[in-house]
Parts: C-alpha cells; sequence; structure tokens
C-alpha cells in the first residue's frame, strides 16, 4: 500500500497477540487511557477493570508517584549499560527486593518480560548444576497446564496445549507432573483444596525412571494462573519442597501472577511457607507500567557461580534491557506504594468477602466451577458443544461492548484478579456485571 493512501487508524498491519485478529479487527475493542480501576474507551466509556491489565496493575491505574519517578528517572538517565556497568537505582531495587524474598532469596537477576525470567531461571539451574560438577542434571519438570511464558524454555516445560503444539520438539529432555486439577474431587472450593497431593507420587516415580543426578530442577507456578487459577492443594508445595531437597533438583517458583500481593503477601512462597531455590517475578514489579522482570536466587546459587579468576564473567547471560533505569525507578516507587498502602496486607484482609462475592455466581447458567484463592479466582463455563472457547469469546465481546467491564478471558474461563485498591462496593459491581455477562452468553 503506498503511504498516501493509507487510512488513518490502519488496522490491519498490526498482528495482534493471542488474539483471534480477524473478528477483533471487525469490531475492535480499544483501551486510549486508564485511572485507578478503569480504563477509559476512545469512546469515552469507562470500563471496570477487574484483572488488573493482564494480573499486573496492582496499585491500580495511573499511579502519579510511579508515573514522576518514571518521567523524572527518563530525563535524568534515559539508558546505561548493563554488561560491565550498572547505576544506582538497580542496585536499591535489588536491595529491596531482598529484603522482602522469604530466606536467602538475596540475589536478582533483571529482564523485562516474565518469559525472559523463565529462560534465565532455567539457564542458571543449569550453569549451577555443571559449576558443581553436576553437569548431568539437565532434565526439566513442568506441569501440565502450567503457563510460563512464550520462550522456548516456558512453553517447554508449559503445559498449555495450544502454546505448544505449533512449535515442534521445544527443549528436549522435559517432563510434566500431573495437574492438581480435579473437577470432580474439587469443583467450588475456596482456597487450597484438599484433595491433590497424591499427584506428586509422579514426581517419586520420575526421579525412580530418571534418576535425580539427571535432573536439574522443577518449576511451577504456586497458583496457576493464566490456565484459569488452579490454587495447589493443601501440603502440596511444602511436599514439592520436601522432595526436590531431598533429591538435590532445584525448585523455581514461577511468580510472575503471584508475586506482589495477589495471594496477601509480597510472595506466594511465604503464604505457603516454603522456600524455593529461584523465585520468577514480573508484572506487578513495576505495577505493569514499564516491562520488567527478574529471577531471585538464593545465596548459595550465586556463591556457586562465584568462583575462576575475577576478571573472567560468571555468567553468560543478560539483556540489552536487563534493570532498565526507567524500570528500576517505576518498581522502587511501586514498591513504595504497595508498602504505604498496605496492599498485600490489604488483599488478605479482602480475600474472604472477594471469595463469597465469586461464590455466589455458583448455580448461574454454565457456571461449571469457581476457584477464589487471594484476590483471583477462575470461573470455568460449559463450553458451547463442538466450539470451545466461543462462550469464552462471546464473554469477551459481551463484557466491552455492553456492560463496561474487563476481565481476562482464557478459552471458556473467566479470571478476575482486580488491582489490590479494589473496594467492596467495586468488588460488588464487578460480581454483578459479571453475573449479567454470564446470563448473557447462556
Ligand atoms: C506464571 C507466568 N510466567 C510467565 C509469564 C510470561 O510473562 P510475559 O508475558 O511477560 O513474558 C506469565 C504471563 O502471564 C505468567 O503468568
Amino acid at each position: 500500500m503506498a503511504p498516501l493512501d493509507m487510512k488513518p487508524n490502519e488496522l490491519e498491519s498490526y498482528w495482534v497477540p493471542f488474539t483471534p485478529n480477524r473478528s477483533f479487527k471487525k469490531k475492535p475493542r480499544l483501551f486510549s487511557g486508564a485511572k485507578d480501576m478503569h480504563y477509559l474507551t476512545p469512546d469515552g466509556r469507562k470500563v471496570l477493570d477487574a484483572s488488573a491489565g493482564l494480573f499486573c496493575v496492582n496499585a491500580g491505574h495511573g499511579r502519579d508517584r510511579i508515573t514522576k519517578a518514571i518521567q523524572q528517572m527518563a530525563g535524568t538517565l534515559d539508558f546505561a549499560p548493563p554488561f560491565q556497568y550498572a547505576h544506582p537505582k538497580v542496585f536499591e531495587l535489588s536491595s529491596k527486593l531482598a529484603l522482602m524474598a522469604p530466606g536467602d532469596l538475596d540475589y536478582t537477576l533483571f529482564a523485562s518480560s516474565g518469559s525472559e525470567a523463565v529462560d534465565t531461571a532455567m539457564k542458571v539451574a543449569l550453569a549451577y548444576h555443571k559449576a558443581r560438577g553436576e553437569g548431568a542434571r539437565t532434565r526439566f519438570i513442568g506441569r501440565e497446564r502450567g503457563y510460563h511464558g512464550v520462550g522456548f524454555g516456558g512453553i517447554s516445560v508449559g503445559g498449555m496445549v495450544n502454546n505448544r503444539k505449533a512449535f515442534g520438539n521445544m527443549l528436549t529432555g522435559v517432563d510434566h507432573l500431573p495437574t492438581t486439577y480435579n473437577k470432580a474431587k474439587q469443583a467450588f472450593t475456596k482456597g487450597e483444596p484438599e484433595w491433590g497431593i497424591e499427584t506428586l507420587d509422579e514426581l517419586t516415580r520420575m526421579i525412580g525412571l530418571h534418576d535425580a543426578s539427571t535432573i536439574a530442577a522443577v518449576l511451577v507456578e504456586p497458583v496457576a494462573g493464566s490456565t484459569g487459577c488452579i490454587p495447589p492443594p493443601k501440603g502440596y508445595l511444602k511436599k514439592l519442597r520436601e522432595i526436590t531437597e531431598k533429591h538435590g533438583i532445584l525448585l523455581i517458583f514461577d511468580e510472575v501472577i503471584t508475586g506482589f500481593g495477589r495471594l496477601g503477601y509480597a510472595f506466594a512462597a511465604e503464604r505457603y511457607g516454603v522456600v524455593p531455590d529461584m523465585i520468577t517475578f514480573a508484572k506487578g514489579i513495576t505495577n505493569g507500567a514499564v516491562p520488567m522482570s527478574g529471577v531471585m536466587v538464593r545465596k548459595g546459587v550465586y556463591e556457586t557461580h562465584m568462583s575462576g579468576p575475577e576478571y573472567i564473567v560468571e555468567l553468560f547471560h543478560g539483556y540489552t534491557y536487563s534493570g532498565h533505569p526507567l524500570a528500576a525507578a517505576a518498581g522502587l516507587a511501586t514498591l513504595e506504594v504497595y508498602k504505604e498502602e498496605g496492599l498485600f496486607e490489604r488483599a488478605k484482609a479482602m480475600e474472604p468477602m472477594f471469595a463469597d462475592a465469586m461464590m455466589s455466581l455458583k448455580g448461574l447458567p454454565n457456571v461449571a466451577d469457581i476457584r477464589p484463592i487471594g484476590m483471583m479466582c477462575g470461573i470455568d463455563l460449559d463450553p458451547i458443544a463442538g466450539k470451545p472457547g466461543l462462550r469464552g469469546y462471546n464473554a469477551i465481546e459481551s463484557m466491552y461492548h455492553e456492560h463496561d467491564l474487563y476481565v481476562r478471558v482464557t478459552g471458556d474461563t473467566l479470571i478476575v484478579s482486580p488491582p489490590l485498591v479494589v473496594t467492596e462496593a467495586q468488588v460488588a459491581e464487578i460480581t454483578e456485571k459479571i453475573g449479567t455477562v454470564i446470563k448473557a452468553v447462556a
């Protein structure tokens, strides 16, 4: 198309990610502004944000303190090379994270996306074992229905079929634990279900099959988020820690969603009283305002790498935007907002009323399960016969065009996870609007 023929606001060239492009472009859904609990549409409507953007805007939209920190940093230091150099704010941020993290998870490698954080953690695991003379430990164990982003590392250990099936063999030497979800045994449970710890027997079987000396790490989300919010069964994560520790296998918690207050704590690891060897984080670290992610590693993992001549790079890994000044400034301001407003404690205090509100949707047409935990909740709708995903897509359209509501939908599952500044009245409003949408797509 010649440039002069270009229509303003041409939609065609943008390949919209994780989106059915042809349907979307016939009737697009756009957000052009955001403040507090709402998005603004180009036609001036206020849309209630019941999923914190994509599980990241934990302090609500357009927070002045974060905006100002970004603006100020952009005018002071636009970029600093992250290899062989650094800038003050990134040290400050990693020190703060070390204080917040459980146990001795005291060292942080930064990246920009959750997918990069996962790749980073997997590479650190391999390099750690190699440095200890256990280079045969190369196998990773993920879990069915796990989501760890879309890099080759993440889709290999991840277990959501549509994210994997078009992309070949991915990484080899990866096994998957069974999902902990069992509808017959767990449907409509608030919080951690009773049933499911037995699914860890499979880990013992895998260790028997491959031998622990070939296994580098187990990587799981403490609460499986993107697949539709699946809380861990009671005792599951503690037992997982026990088994991995006993066999010298690293345990990586992917806390890209669960980090920074979603479950009422800085990290889910704290809620479950478990110290993994690494925690990946992203999203909430900057309230979604600037891309940033990272991996926190335990002291022993870091120190294992600190050998050899001091002038030689210890880990050949990093990204151009690792610890970017704008992201570091946004991260520091975000952590201050979380702390000053007590947002993690607020999430913890609101959990019971949020769970009750979500459970009140039980009995509406096609509602197959509701799984609230912390300030997030999966709501499964029965699929339309022969057309999985269509009811979910209809819900997306109905919410945006008719009910001024935004909820993340995956397949036929709604994933509610409002900003942690949500009020009780807004939880009620979200619940009522979701109820209306569920009836509209029945
Ligand atoms: C647990 C988990 N890991 C990794 C990712 C990937 O993050 P990103 O989309 O920033 O690459 C996500 C994104 O939702 C996630 O939920």
